[in-house]
């Protein structure tokens, strides 16, 4: 295997995992950052964000002087003797006026490295970005010798180095061929399935992929909600059809609705996307409303769980929330499920006391300024009217459920994400309500 000189722009989730991984693989990389105190704790080892793996790969590739971290994208460009052969743009490409994807900090790094690079470098786009970017990419540069590939990732936050270094595929696409199979022999070494191809279909791979996931979910969630009506059981009727390889049974999990920091994203993308090439895509549309529906429908639940009522009123109802982040394993708050059903709890006027094992009481986030937050799930449920589970957090079966119904005022949980089993919270002395579960 080559091994190539890298610089990588950006070290959130994912160009932290691609410079660490990287440099796991044997290349030379340069991460850069502009936030100086960041770069200050990476160099010392100290990963700020919860990502299994990750803060051991930072140290094992510091101490084979493989990975270092500079301030600013052309210092990277500068730290590596004779420049980088590939450089990684993994910057944030939020959600922008109306949806679209805002590539202004994609520009100005382009605007910064332009009359750096050396010749014959890739400039890679990691970064999820609407397609037309490489080609746009390509002319902000105004370098014939300098090809840009796209090159979109897959992972997913609480698993991102283990889905880098054990991807299902890689997908590169350039108008240079020869530039594409150059960024996919970066990957060798992982022996995945790689998809050659130009850069507007390795850039709607990723679009595609992730409303694909988006529309599985809001599929099974209406199919839950079927089943509530009819008195079926989602479990099941996941399982069986799960066992259909041309299905799988994996991202069949009901939920209060899908989040985080890309599904709600790319939907939205995707719809923009397919607007201004004038195509009404309705599938995406009737993907994003299931979803918003699946979120007040939890407040349903909820709403008739508690006041037995279905237009039953929550006003000062204190309610105990389980799971705040927007999945289990990551500290990550980001469009998160559970905060948009706290949000719409808190509009009905109840009174929100959360637990999440990933956060501390004292974490200071504007998006957890009217819940209160606890470190300790008995004092949380403590006179609640119900326990809300949001977040599939595998701690919360480990919880001693008949302790927390005596903390309880009223010993109802509403389990937005069948996490518990329900024998055990029954027999704990709770009523248990699931979803899509008679
Ligand atoms: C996603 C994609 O999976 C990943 O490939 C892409 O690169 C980035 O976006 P991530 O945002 O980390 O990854 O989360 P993911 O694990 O996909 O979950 C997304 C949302 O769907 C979460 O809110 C999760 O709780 C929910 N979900 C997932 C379910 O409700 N049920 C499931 O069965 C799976």
């Amino acid at each position: 295997m080559f091994v190539r000189r890298i610089a990588v722009i950006g070290t959130g989730y994912v160009g932290l995992t691609t410079g660490a991984c990287l440099a796991s693989l044997g290349h030379d990389v340069v991460c850069a950052d502009v936030d100086a105190d960041k770069l200050e704790r990476l160099r010392r080892g100290e990963v700020d964000i919860l990502e299994p793996g990750l803060a051991d790969l930072v140290a094992e590739g510091i101490a084979a002087g493989r990975l270092s971290f500079v301030l600013g994208a052309s210092a990277a460009i500068r730290a590596l003797a004779e420049g980088p052969e590939v450089m990684f743009l993994c910057v944030p490409t939020p959600m922008g006026v109306g949806g679209v994807a805002d590539l202004s900090i994609v520009e100005s790094v382009i605007e910064e490295v332009r009359d750096l690079l050396p010749a014959d470098c890739v400039v890679v786009n990691k970064s999820t970005v609407p397609v037309g970017t490489a080609e746009r990419t390509q002319e902000l540069l105004v370098r014939s010798d300098v090809a840009v590939v796209s090159n979109p990732e897959f992972l997913r936050e609480g698993s991102a180095v283990y889905d880098f270094l054990n991807p299902d595929r890689i997908v590169v696409g350039a108008s240079q061929q020869d530039a594409a199979e150059r960024v996919a022999a970066l990957y060798a070494k992982l022996g995945a399935p790689t998809v050659l191809t130009d850069a507007p279909s390795a850039e709607l791979v990723k679009y595609a992929a992730n409303c694909f996931l988006a529309m599985k979910l809001s599929y099974v969630n209406a199919v839950a909600e079927l089943c509530d009506r009819l008195g079926a059981n989602i479990s099941d009727v996941t399982e069986g059809m799960g066992y259909d390889k041309r299905i799988g049974q994996a991202f069949l999990q009901p939920g209060p609705g899908w989040g985080g920091s890309c599904l709600p994203k790319d939907t939205s993308a995707m719809l923009q996307l397919a607007d201004a090439a004038d195509f009404e895509f309705r599938l995406i549309r009737a993907t994003i409303d299931t979803n918003t529906r699946q979120r007040q429908r939890m407040v349903e639940k909820v709403r008739l769980a508690v006041t037995g009522k279905r237009n039953g009123s929550l006003s000062h109802r204190r309610l105990a929330l389980f799971g705040l982040t927007f999945k289990a394993g990551t500290d990550d708050l980001r469009d998160s499920p559970a905060l948009a059903v706290a949000a719409l709890l808190r509009q009905a006027g109840a009174d929100l006391v959360g637990y999440d094992p990933a956060l501390r009481p004292d974490s200071g986030h504007p998006a957890l300024s009217s819940i209160t937050v606890t470190d300790d799930p008995y004092h949380a449920v403590k006179d609640a009217e119900a326990v809300v589970v949001l977040t599939e957090w595998p701690e919360f079966r480990a919880l001693d459920w008949a302790r927390l119904a005596e903390a309880v005022r009223k010993p109802i949980v509403v389990d937005t994400r069948n996490l518990l089993d329900p024998a055990v919270a029954r027999r704990a002395g709770f009523e248990w309500i699931g979803v899509g579960m008679p």
